[in-house]
């Protein structure tokens, strides 16, 4: 199971803004996420998007009137909110914000928000002179000092035209920011993961390099899974084109050395570190200043070999490596966990069709300092995360 909101319990509270139509959006999401989702419309909101758009997405009866009796709306959507994960209000109009900072409650939205004790993560929309409008920026510092997460808003085009901040943070964002608040009470909640990922590039000269087909996917499913579950993750990656996870704080190295440097500070504070990526064992040993001409026909490249970061990490967190094998996988893996005095080993065979660099799906076994071998099926890269760190937890971190 790599689905962090499965069963969570979230309210989805929509107010009057045209981003409205959004929500729609985000409760498509949340529904296919098997989220029990309870959704509150402000009858301005029923302007923009009809209550029948969400009903349709989440399978139940939408309701904008807090004092409809036909459906008991008042007590129903009250508790709602009593045993919710979350209190997502998404948008969040100016006037609903300054209702929630002054305690109005004269609508469903405003009503269930008094109510809840849950985490609240309200996302604004609106034009950019009424978000930079000393009220509204005053009602959201009050609404941030009791504890409310605001998610965006965003810098883009608004509905008026104008170009500023003001606009709704995308449904993805928002459904991670969502991920990373449940994610405090989540099983690696407090833990600190230093995860690398992708490939490393050694320059032979300013136009030529060595480096290797890694992805990187790996590890930004290992970043992502860790977040979900809790963990303050430092992402230290190689070039990739992947986008960096939300939440996760990202470092951008290049050459194995700069991987070296920037793993050896950020596990000063570390719990666990995972090397899910691929290092260059080989540099050049004089990396050319100048383009290097073909007329030279016959090039000779010294090399030397690169730091191995693995194994030079203190051993006071718990230290798990990759092995990408083509033969032996198991035995060369498990003698790579004893020289690099690791706690785990993750060997895969990419020799395998469909799993390993690149792929979405990897294949791999999981070998502990025992030699015990947990072997893996082919798998989705986050479903593989989401094992990998089941093991983790098993070893106390
Ligand atoms: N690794 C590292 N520093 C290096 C090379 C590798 O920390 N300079 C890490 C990798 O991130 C991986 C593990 O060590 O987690 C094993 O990497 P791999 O390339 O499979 O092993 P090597 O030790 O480089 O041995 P070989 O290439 O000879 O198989």
């Amino acid at each position: 199971m790599n689905n962090s909101l499965k069963g969570k319990k979230i309210v989805l509270a929509v107010t009057g803004s045209i981003a409205a139509y959004k929500a729609v959006d985000i409760a498509s999401k949340l529904t296919q996420a098997d989220v029990s989702l309870h959704i509150l419309l402000t009858k301005e909101a029923a302007e923009f998007v009809t209550p029948l758009s969400f009903q349709n997405i989440s399978r139940q009866k939408i309701s904008t009137d807090l004092f409809s009796s036909e459906d008991n709306a008042y007590l129903q959507h009250l508790e709602s909110t009593y045993d919710a994960d979350a209190f997502l209000i998404a948008p969040a109009t100016a006037n609903t914000i300054a209702k929630l900072a002054i305690g109005i409650a004269d609508d469903l939205v405003s009503t269930a928000f008094l109510a809840a004790t849950c985490p609240v993560i309200i996302a604004p929309a609106m034009d950019l002179n009424m978000y930079d409008n000393p009220s509204t920026q005053s009602n959201v510092k009050t609404l941030q000092k009791r504890g409310v997460i605001f998610a965006g808003p965003e810098q883009g085009r608004l509905a008026s035209g104008k170009v500023g901040r003001g606009r709704l943070m995308e449904p993805n964002n928002i459904i991670d920011l969502l991920k990373t608040t449940l994610g405090a009470y989540g099983d690696f909640a407090g833990k600190r993961i230093v995860i690398t990922a992708g490939p490393t590039v050694e320059h032979i000269d300013p136009v030529r390099i060595i480096t290797n087909p890694s992805s990187g996917k790996m590890g930004f499913a290992l970043a992502t899974a860790s977040r979900d579950r809790g963990a303050k993750v430092t992402l230290i990656s190689g070039p990739t084109y992947l986008e960096t996870p939300f939440g996760v704080t990202k470092i951008d190295v290049k050459s194995a050395k700069q991987m070296y440097t920037a793993v050896l500070k950020s596990v000063a504070n570390a719990d666990i570190l995972i090397m899910a990526a691929a290092v260059s064992d080989f540099r050049p040993t004089n990396p050319h200043t100048a383009k290097e001409k073909k007329s030279i026909a016959k090039l000779t490249l010294p090399l030397e070999t690169t730091e191995d970061i693995l194994a030079s990490v203190p051993d006071n967190l718990l230290k798990i490596g990759f092995a990408a094998e083509t033969e032996d996988v198991e035995r060369n893996a498990t003698s790579k966990l004893s020289a690099k005095n690791l706690d785990l080993i993750i060997a895969n065979d990419i020799s395998q069709p469909g799993t390993g660099f690149a792929s979405d799906f990897n294949q791999v076994s999981i070998i502990d300092r025992k030699g015990i071998i947990t072997p893996l099926p082919l798998l989705p890269k986050s479903d593989v995360a989401w094992q990998i760190l089941d093991v983790i937890l098993d070893l106390n971190p």
